[in-house]
C-alpha cells in the first residue's frame, strides 16, 4: 500500500487565459486530497471516494469502465472524476511499462470537486504517486507534474494548462506560462474562500470561452488583458503590494465575467466579499459555480460570505508550501 496527498489551489490570476498561452499564478492551499493505492494481480481498478461533495461511493471496473456509482452529483461530474481516475491510472502503467496492473484506489479528499480550487489536480498527483511508487518507482516532482498534466490534457480534450497540476506538485505560489513553470515568491496572503455547494465543468467552460475568442477579436483581446493582468499582479506580489493585488483580482474578475464563466451566485459572494471590504475578490478556476477567492486581513468577508444566500461555506485558507507528501 502506498498513500500520498496533493494540495487544492485558487488562481490569484490567470485562469482560462493561461490554456492560450498567458501566464498565471495559481497558489496551494492546505485543503488536500489524499490517495491510497494498493496493488492487485486482477487488472481491475477500483476506487472509492469520499469527498466534500461525493459523499461516498465505490465502483469496481475493468480496464474500461461501463458501471457508473449511484450517487446524488450530476453524471457529468462523475464521469469526469472518474475519468481524472482512470488518466492517472494509465500514466503510472505507461510511466512503469506495467500495462496490465490494476489498483484499489481510496480518495479521501477536502477539497470540493469541480468547485475551482483544483480537485482533480491534487487527485491525480497523488494517485499517480501513490501508484508508482506502489510499483517501486518513485517520480520526480518535475516527472509527476508533467504526467498529471498528460491526465488534465487527454481528460479536457487537449485544452489544459499545466498550472493546476503543477502547483500541485510543487506546492507554493507559482508562475505558469506555457511549457515554463517555476516557483514563485509571495507574501502572506489572507486569503478568504466562499464556496457556492456547486461545480462547473471545466471542459465545458474552457471550449466556451474557445468559441468566444475564435468568433469575436474583443473576446481574444480579453483573454490578453487577462495576461497584462496578471504580468502586473507579479510585479505586485514581489512588491507585498496587497492593496494592488486586490485591485487586479477585481479586474481579473470583471475580465473573466465578460468571457462568461462568472454565475450568478459567483458574483453575489465576489460583491459581498467587496462590501465587507476584502482588498479584492474573484471567482477562481474554470468558474461557472464553486469558488470565489477574497483577500482580507479582517474577518468581516468570513462573516458576510457566511450570511450570503447561495454561499455554503466560507472559510480562510493558508498558503501551503507543501505539494506532493508521501504519507506512506
Ligand atoms: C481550471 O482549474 C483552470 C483553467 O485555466 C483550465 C486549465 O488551466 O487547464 C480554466
Amino acid at each position: 500500500m502506498a498513500i500520498s496527498s496533493a494540495p487544492g489551489k485558487v488562481y490569484l490570476f490567470g485562469e482560462h487565459a493561461v490554456v492560450y498561452g498567458e501566464p498565471a499564478v495559481p497558489c496551494a492551499i492546505e485543503r488536500r486530497a489524499r490517495v491510497e493505492v494498493s496493488r492487485r494481480e486482477d487488472g481491475k481498478l477500483s476506487v472509492h471516494s469520499d469527498d466534500l461533495t461525493l459523499d461516498g461511493f465505490t465502483v469496481e471496473y475493468g480496464v474500461s469502465p461501463d458501471e457508473r456509482p449511484d450517487i446524488d452529483v450530476s453524471e457529468s461530474l462523475v464521469t469526469a472524476a472518474m475519468g481524472y481516475v482512470d488518466g492517472a491510472i494509465e500514466q503510472v502503467r505507461d510511466v512503469t511499462g506495467n500495462d496490465d496492473v490494476g489498483f484499489d484506489v481510496t480518495i479521501d479528499s477536502d477539497i470540493p470537486l469541480g468547485a475551482g480550487l483544483g480537485s482533480s489536480a491534487a487527485v491525480v498527483v497523488a494517485a499517480i504517486d501513490a501508484a508508482t511508487r506502489e510499483l517501486g518507482t518513485t517520480l520526480s516532482t518535475e516527472e509527476l507534474a508533467d504526467r498529471a498534466y498528460r491526465t488534465e490534457h487527454e481528460v479536457q480534450d487537449g485544452q489544459a494548462s499545466r498550472a493546476d497540476t503543477f502547483c500541485s506538485a510543487t506546492g507554493g505560489a507559482v508562475r505558469v506560462e506555457g511549457e515554463d513553470c517555476r516557483s514563485i515568491e509571495a507574501p502572506d496572503l489572507p486569503i478568504v474562500i466562499g464556496f457556492d455547494g456547486g461545480a462547473g465543468d471545466t471542459g465545458q467552460l474552457v471550449a466556451g470561452v474557445r468559441n468566444l475568442r475564435e468568433e469575436y477579436d474583443f473576446a481574444a483581446d480579453t483573454v490578453a488583458a487577462i495576461g497584462d493582468v496578471v504580468r502586473n499582479g507579479e510585479e505586485a506580489l514581489s512588491a507585498g503590494d496587497l492593496e494592488e493585488i486586490g485591485r487586479l483580482m477585481n479586474f481579473n474578475h470583471g475580465l473573466l465575467s465578460a468571457l462568461g464563466v462568472s454565475s450568478r451566485s459567483l458574483d453575489t459572494m465576489v460583491w459581498a466579499a467587496r462590501d465587507a471590504g476584502a482588498m479584492g475578490a474573484k471567482l477562481t478556476g474554470a468558474g461557472g459555480g464553486g469558488c470565489i477567492v477574497a483577500l482580507d486581513p479582517t474577518p468581516e468577508t468570513e462573516t458576510a460570505l457566511s450570511f450570503t444566500p447561495g454561499c455554503e461555506d466560507a472559510f480562510r485558507a493558508a498558503l501551503t508550501e507543501e505539494g506532493v507528501k508521501r504519507i506512506e
